[in-house]
């Protein structure tokens, strides 16, 4: 078993005393602790507050270090994490951006015999296409124009470990066979060489792509993608486990709070409930770039959060007489833009996820009228 952390968040939650009922192995609510602070509030204007302790994280018991969370499909999530990691199974994990999966694949790789060796990651979205092979597999020198020496690919610094290939529905066609020879054989040649290189490698898979689809439309191999989907890891949006945000919250808050040398110990009550309502897009990740901003906005004791970032559509007004269906098409435009970090055009662009030319959205952005939040 790991180093056991478990992170007390330090809230109290009369909305959900039954998470308080104790200890749990992901996380524990110090219930005492918080009558006590919700007791003791000083003043009138404090009590529509929720109070936030900065207590210490306390070590108990756990499997996982950095992952907060109490929720029943997260919980599930991770009793697959203990149950796959000490087999050596692919494993593919599925889910949107900022769901926790790299987090996932590391807590695959310390729960495994393979702990003690190189956690190697590899974001395939990043690479550019040319490049991917001779990073995944390495090159001798002379291999291609600009081979100045020969390199040592990820495949092989990852031996005995774990290779994470993140993004892995971006792996362009023409090295999908390679892969699939290296999953099944755990072997290969180095770009300009002839010699077979063995490896002792797990691979861990991650994407936001829907791969069965791209199967479907030929634009990923059956056979890889059978290959990487041994064991499957859906990891939960997190607007799908709501009753997690005033925890992440918490967690967030003292981090960075500690982190800037601040001392915050309460956030407002709506404050609260705006967070637990907002959809979070960018799931966790947006969630805890929300609280780093919020503790760097706060001068006082009192989390103050930037909400204007996080407004509903709705709230963003929509056009006064546009119709049912134009309403419509301004939300699933305004999400679109969310979704992709307000960038229109590129890949990973809004224009891209609906299938719009750049243009024809900048004229439709300009038509609703949407403009970035501040
Ligand atoms: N349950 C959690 N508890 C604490 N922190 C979390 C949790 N889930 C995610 N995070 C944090 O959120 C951030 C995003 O997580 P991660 O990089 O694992 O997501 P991802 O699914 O790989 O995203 P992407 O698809 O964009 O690569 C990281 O900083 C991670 O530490
Ligand atoms: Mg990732």
């Amino acid at each position: 078993m790991q180093g056991a952390m478990v992170r007390n968040t330090g809230w109290p939650d009369p909305g959900h005393s039954n998470l308080h009922e104790g200890k749990t192995s992901v996380i524990v609510f110090p219930l005492a602790e918080c009558l006590e602070c919700q007791q003791t509030v000083e003043s009138e204007d404090q009590l529509d507050e929720q109070s936030l302790s900065l207590e210490d994280e306390i070590d108990l018991e756990s499997d996982f270090q950095e992952i907060v969370g109490n929720n029943t499909r997260l919980k599930a999530v991770l009793d697959n994490v203990r149950i796959v990691a000490p087999a050596d199974s692919s494993v593919l994990i599925l889910g949107e951006t900022g769901t926790g999966k790299e987090l996932i694949a590391r807590a695959i790789h310390d729960l495994s015999p393979r702990k003690n060796y190189p956690f190697v990651k590899v974001n395939c979205a990043a690479i550019p296409s040319g490049l991917l092979e001779s990073e995944l597999f390495g090159h001798e020198k002379g291999a291609f124009t600009g081979a100045i020496a020969q390199k040592i690919g990820r495949f092989e610094l990852a031996n005995r470990g774990t290779l994470f290939l993140d993004e892995v529905g971006d792996i362009p066609p023409e090295l999908q066979p390679k892969l699939l020879r290296v999953l099944q054989e755990q072997e290969f040649e180095r770009l300009g060489s002839t010699r077979t290189q063995r490896v002792d490698v797990r691979v861990v898979a991650a994407t936001n792509a829907d791969l069965a689809n791209m199967v479907a439309e030929k634009k990923f191999r059956a056979d890889l993608y059978y290959r990487l989907n041994v064991f499957p890891i859906a990891v939960p949006a997190l607007r799908e486990r709501r009753d997690d945000i005033e925890h992440l919250v918490g967690h967030f808050a003292r981090k960075y709070a500690k982190r800037m040398g601040k001392r915050i110990t309460r956030v407002p009550r709506a404050t609260m409930q705006a967070l637990v309502r907002y959809t979070w897009p960018g799931n966790v990740r947006e969630l805890q770039n929300l609280m780093e901003r919020a503790v760097l906005l706060s001068s006082g004791t009192s989390l103050r959060v930037p909400l204007t970032d996080i407004v509903t559509e709705c709230d963003l007004g929509a056009p006064p007489d546009g119709n049912v269906l134009e309403q419509a098409e301004r939300e699933l435009i305004l999400r679109a833009l969310r979704e992709s970090n307000w960038v229109v055009g590129g890949t990973r662009g809004a224009a891209a996820r609906l299938r719009l030319n750049r243009t024809g959205l900048a004229y439709k952005i300009k038509k609703f009228g949407i403009s970035r939040p501040l």
